[in-house]
């Protein structure tokens, strides 16, 4: 079985790798991914080391690319030729079993700045995918039922949903889909996509949506990464507004099991939420940081409120547990102390990351803070 990974070099994508290497050792895995400033090869240097070639290929490329995500399809990409264990089959053209769709610009600061990369991205590339997917799997499968069914899953968020109030009741996966941020409504356009495609063409292809994760390789622009990293390095934690927002987190690693079970398991044509209920405000987050660092509360510092804040998100994930049986492991404390062990023993990975272009993005955001 051959798994298609888009944005595998990034946060949540290279932790998914290392899990199917891990769990599914007769599974092979093609990453493609653009490599943006948050793709990242370090995330799986250790991976192409050891199988590289041979469990594991890497493809620079960008899902907006009609002729490389069509090649990977049709089966004329030059890896196929290389790599005598990825060579077609006779009946079939194309050695994919499965795609897992991370690739995307997931920051909501930077879709506020410039949203054009996100509709491109998130919108036109999952387009270039679906299509791509679709005419494959029409072709090689249809007909031929080889009983080794072809499957794409998006990996979707809860911000699609819109906010919520404090009084009201997490997010089922009947709530209607209300985005607020640019990156939200990009992230919107492609589930609607997606269910296009399963309704018109009864693609076989899931979508799970999931909150706020947080653990290791997590780009250090995002909430958690960036507290801890400013922490260490004594500067000052910028928080939005009064802090009370709410986020559910769930730990990276809990994710990826609940997208292994979705692939495996899931109803074709069905959305899963995936979540932990494990709500805190950014203040109480921010918080406990300080505080497993033994730094300073005065660190951090309240700064004006991100345009159109979403007030609050919350999962339901009943849905998942009954059907698939899966739940998360991790509590956010275990979570988070594994995840500044993390940070403490990944310096030269984080500080790399924090460089000057990230300094000049940094500045424009958040001024002399
Ligand atoms: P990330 O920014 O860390 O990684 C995104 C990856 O996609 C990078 O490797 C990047 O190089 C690649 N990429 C971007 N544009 C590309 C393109 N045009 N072609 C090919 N590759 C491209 O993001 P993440 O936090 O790992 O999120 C992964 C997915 O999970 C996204 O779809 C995001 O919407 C979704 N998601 C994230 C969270 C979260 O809390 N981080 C929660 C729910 C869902
Ligand atoms: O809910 C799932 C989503 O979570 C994913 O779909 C997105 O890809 C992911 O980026 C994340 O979006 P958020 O906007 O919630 O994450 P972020 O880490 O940017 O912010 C988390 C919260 O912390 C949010 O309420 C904003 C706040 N925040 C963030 C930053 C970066 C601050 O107060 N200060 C900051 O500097």
């Amino acid at each position: 079985m051959v798994v298609l990974i888009t944005g595998g070099a990034g946060f949540i994508g290279s932790n998914f790798v290392r899990l199917v290497l891990e769990k599914r050792p007769a599974w092979k895995v093609v990453n493609l991914d653009k490599l943006t400033y948050s793709g990242n090869l370090e995330n799986l240097r250790d991976v192409a080391e050891m199988e590289g070639g041979r469990r594991y290929f890497f493809v620079e490329g960008d899902v907006c690319d009609t002729a490389i995500v069509q090649a990977l399809f049709s089966g004329a990409h030059p890896l196929f030729r290389r790599h005598k264990d990825l060579r077609p089959t006779q009946s079939l053209r194309c050695p994919i079993r499965a795609v897992v769709h991370f690739a995307a610009e997931s920051h909501v600061d930077r879709s506020i700045r410039d949203a054009s990369p996100f509709y491109r991205t998130n919108v036109e590339g999952t387009g270039v995918l679906l299509e791509s997917a679709r005419r494959y799997w029409q072709v090689d499968e249809r007909p031929a039922s080889t009983g080794n069914p072809f499957r794409f899953l998006h990996v979707s968020t809860d911000e699609v949903y819109g906010s919520l109030e404090l009084h009201q009741a997490p997010f089922t996966e009947e709530n209607p889909l209300k985005p607020n941020s640019p990156y939200a409504a990009s992230k919107a356009a492609a589930d609607l996509m997606i269910q296009a495609y399963v309704h018109t063409y009864g693609l076989p292809a899931v979508i799970t949506r999931c909150g706020n994760n947080y653990g290791p390789y997590q780009h250090p622009e995002k909430f958690i990464p960036l507290f801890i990293t400013n922490a260490f390095e004594e500067k000052r934690l910028p928080l939005y507004g009064d802090g009370h927002q709410v986020r559910d987190w769930i730990y990276v690693g809990d994710h990826c099991s609940a997208l292994m079970a979705v692939l495996e398991r899931g109803k074709i044509g069905e959305i899963y939420n995936i979540g932990a209920r494990q709500e805190h405000t950014n203040l109480e987050v921010a918080e406990l940081i300080v505080q497993r660092l033994e730094k300073s509360r005065d660190l951090i510092r309240s700064i004006a409120d991100r345009p159109g804040h979403d007030r609050r998100y919350a999962l339901e994930a009943k849905k998942i547990q009954s059907a698939l049986g899966w739940k998360a492991e991790y509590s956010f404390r275990q979570g988070l102390d594994s995840t500044i062990r993390w940070y403490r023993d990944n310096s030269s990975w984080w500080k790399r990351l924090k460089n000057e272009e990230f300094w000049s993005y940094y500045k424009e955001f958040y001024g002399s803070v």
